[in-house]
C-alpha cells in the first residue's frame, strides 16, 4: 500500500473514478462526503470494479467542527484531493451566496485541516471556466485568467487564488490546480459515472437523457458562432483519463517533483469538437437519431475552448487515451444501465 489519500467527494462523479484509479495504483482512498449531489452506493459499485470498498466519512466540509473532526481522525493522509464542491452553472447565477459559502468555505476547512494535521499535500479540481473567453487557442496554463461568467466559475477563480497565497505563506505545503475542460464519458465496466441531479445542464447527459426517452428534444444553443458548422468548440475529455490525471498529480507532490509549490495544469485532449459533432458521433454509435432542433444562443457560452496539452503531458507524464467515439459509448452505456432497473438508494 502506498498510503493514505483523502477524496473530498469521492462519491461523486470525477471523484468516484479517482477512487477507482488511486485504488488500481496501489493507494488507500478515504472518502469524505455529505451525499448532497451523490449516492453511498458508488462505493459498492467501486468494490465491484476494484475489489475495495473504501471507506466513507459522512461529513459537511462547510461546517467548521465537523471538517475539524474528520481531518483530525485521518491525519495521516499523504494528501487530499478536493472535489467537493456545487457545480451548477445556473443556480449558481440564482444562488451565488449559496455557491460562494459551501465552495470555499469547504476549502478555507480543509486548508485549516491541512495546517492542524500536516497533511502536507492537496489537489484541487479547477475548470477551464477560470480562462473566460480566450484571446489565445489553444489555451495553455500562461492565458489570462479572467473573471468567469458564473459564481460557479468563480468560486474556482477564487479557490485557486487562496491555494496561491496559502502556499506562498506555507512554503512546507503544496497544491496542484488541474483545470478540466469538458469532461464526459463513464468507467468502461459501466457501474459508475455521472449522476445529474434533475435536468442536466451539460450537453452529454442532456443527450444521453433523451436517447433514453426521458427528456423529449434536445436544444442545440446556437448554430451561428464562427466555426465549420456554426455550433460552438468544446474540448471533451474522458472522466477516466481525468481520474489518471490525479493519481499523476499526487504521485508528483508525494515523491517531492514538483518545481514550486502551487502549479496549475490543463487536463483535455487538445482537440475541439462542435456540438454537432458530438451529435453526429451519437447517432453512430448509438445508432440511433436523435431529436433535436437548433435554437438561439446561451448565455454566457463562448465559440471555442479547447487546451494546450504539453505542460501536463511534459510535467505529469500525463496525456489522454480515449478519443470521442470511447466517451460517447461510454456515457451511452452507463445511461443505459442506470435505465434498465437497476436500483439505486443509499
Ligand atoms: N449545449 C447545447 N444544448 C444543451 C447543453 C449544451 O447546445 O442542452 C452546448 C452548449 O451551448 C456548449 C456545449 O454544448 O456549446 C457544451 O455545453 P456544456 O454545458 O456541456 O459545457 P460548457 O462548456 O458550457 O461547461 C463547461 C463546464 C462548466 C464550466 C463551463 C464554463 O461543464 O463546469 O464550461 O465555460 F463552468
Amino acid at each position: 500500500m502506498k498510503g493514505k489519500i483523502i477524496v473530498t467527494g469521492g462519491c461523486g462523479y470525477i471523484g468516484s473514478h479517482t477512487v477507482v484509479s488511486l485504488i488500481e495504483n496501489g493507494y488507500e482512498a478515504v472518502v469524505f462526503d455529505n451525499l448532497s449531489n451523490s449516492k453511498e452506493f458508488i462505493l459498492d459499485r467501486i468494490k465491484e470494479i476494484t475489489g475495495k470498498k473504501p471507506r466513507l466519512e459522512k461529513v459537511d466540509l462547510a461546517d467548521e467542527q465537523q471538517a475539524k473532526a474528520a481531518y483530525k481522525k485521518h491525519r495521516d493522509a499523504m494528501a487530499i484531493i478536493n472535489f467537493a464542491a456545487y457545480k451548477a452553472v445556473g443556480e449558481s447565477v440564482k444562488e451565488p451566496l449559496l455557491y460562494y459559502k459551501n465552495n470555499l468555505s469547504s476549502l478555507l476547512n480543509t486548508l485549516q485541516g491541512q495546517v492542524d494535521n500536516g497533511i502536507e499535500n492537496i489537489i484541487f479540481s479547477s475548470s477551464a471556466t477560470v480562462y473566460g473567453e480566450p484571446d489565445v487557442l489553444p489555451i495553455s496554463e500562461n492565458n489570462e485568467t479572467k473573471r468567469p461568467f458564473s459564481p460557479y466559475g468563480n468560486t474556482k477563480k477564487m479557490a485557486e487564488e487562496i491555494l496561491e497565497d496559502f502556499s506562498y505563506a506555507n512554503s512546507n505545503f503544496s497544491a496542484i490546480s488541474l483545470r478540466y475542460f469538458n469532461p464526459i464519458g463513464a468507467h468502461q465496466s459501466g457501474l459508475i459515472g455521472e449522476f445529474p441531479s434533475g435536468t442536466p445542464n451539460n450537453l452529454l447527459p442532456y443527450v444521453t437523457q433523451c436517447a433514453a426517452g426521458v427528456l423529449k428534444e434536445l436544444q442545440v444553443f446556437g448554430n451561428d458562432y464562427p466555426s465549420k458548422d456554426g455550433t460552438p468548440i468544446r474540448d471533451y475529455i474522458h472522466v477516466v483519463d481525468l481520474a489518471v490525471a490525479h493519481v499523476k498529480a499526487v504521485e508528483r507532490l508525494v515523491t517531492n517533483k514538483n518545481k514550486s509549490n502551487f502549479e496549475v495544469f490543463n487536463l483535455g485532449t487538445g482537440n475541439g469538437y462542435t456540438v454537432l459533432d458530438i451529435i453526429n458521433t451519437f447517432e453512430s454509435v448509438a445508432n440511433l437519431k436523435l431529436n433535436y432542433k437548433i435554437v438561439g444562443r446561451r448565455e454566457g457560452d463562448v465559440t471555442a475552448l479547447y487546451a494546450a496539452t504539453n505542460l501536463a503531458k511534459d510535467e505529469l507524464d500525463w496525456q489522454s487515451k480515449f478519443d470521442l467515439e470511447d466517451m460517447i459509448s461510454s456515457a451511452w452505456k452507463w445511461e443505459q444501465n442506470l435505465r434498465s432497473g437497476t436500483k439505486f438508494s443509499n
